[in-house]
């Protein structure tokens, strides 16, 4: 006789524990499934997003190998302007690096001579204008210009939003007078 209420109340008790633990488990592996699905959806949206993200392309009558320099490292924290009393490279400017912080401020201060291959970019919006009117570049290739520390300078200008950046001067102008910071590897503008 008590053998029997024991096995009854040990049943019950079996009972309460598989009416509480099954919906949990068919509940957890919902969750799970919905999840997964999440993941799949998200990883397919990922995929198309990056194939429908617009090429990266230079402004007209730039070379390629400056395309995209606005993501570039920007060295200054605030837009540079214009030089009182008479600017080379008249407007609010903008200059960026093709490197990384690490490379050129390791430990976080920045060190000279810039590596060979890097690409400096100096953008300026003239004065009262809305878009990129002047496009000057330094690029470093070893064996080029050893006595300037193999910068090749070159510069380009345009006077509408929509038409070709052309060249409007290069070499000894510019190192002529980026030799004032021959010091810092003539890059006038040091990383904030
Ligand atoms: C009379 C002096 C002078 C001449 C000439 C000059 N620059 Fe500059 N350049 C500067 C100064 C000063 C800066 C610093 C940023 C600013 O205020 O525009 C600068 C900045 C730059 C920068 C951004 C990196 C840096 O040094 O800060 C580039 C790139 C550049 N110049 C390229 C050129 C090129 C290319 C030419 C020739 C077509 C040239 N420069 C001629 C004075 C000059």
């Amino acid at each position: 006789m008590k053998n029997r209420k024991f096995a009854q109340l040990f049943l019950n008790a079996l009972l309460g524990i598989a009416v509480v633990l099954i919906p949990c488990a068919i509940f957890t592996s919902c969750v799970e499934e919905k999840q997964l699905d999440e993941l799949v959806q998200e990883a397919n949206q990922e995929e198309t997003e990056q194939e429908t993200e617009e090429p990266v392309v230079a402004l007209p009558g730039l070379p390629e190998d400056v395309a995209g320099y606005e993501k570039w490292l920007k060295l200054n924290a605030e837009p540079i302007p214009p030089v009182a009393g008479g600017d080379p490279h008249n407007g609010t400017k903008n200059v960026y690096v093709n490197q990384e912080r690490d490379t050129i401020a390791p430990e976080g201060e920045q060190q000279f001579p810039y590596p060979d291959g890097s690409i400096v970019v100096k953008e300026a919006f003239r004065p009262n204008k809305d878009y990129v009117g002047l496009i000057a570049i330094m690029r470093k290739k070893a064996g080029t210009d050893p006595d300037h520390n193999d910068w090749e300078f070159i510069e380009y200008t345009r006077n509408a939003p929509d038409a070709d950046f052309k060249v409007i001067a290069s070499g000894r102008i510019c190192w002529g007078c980026h030799i004032r910071v021959e010091d810092i590897d003539y890059v006038f503008t040091e990383l904030d």
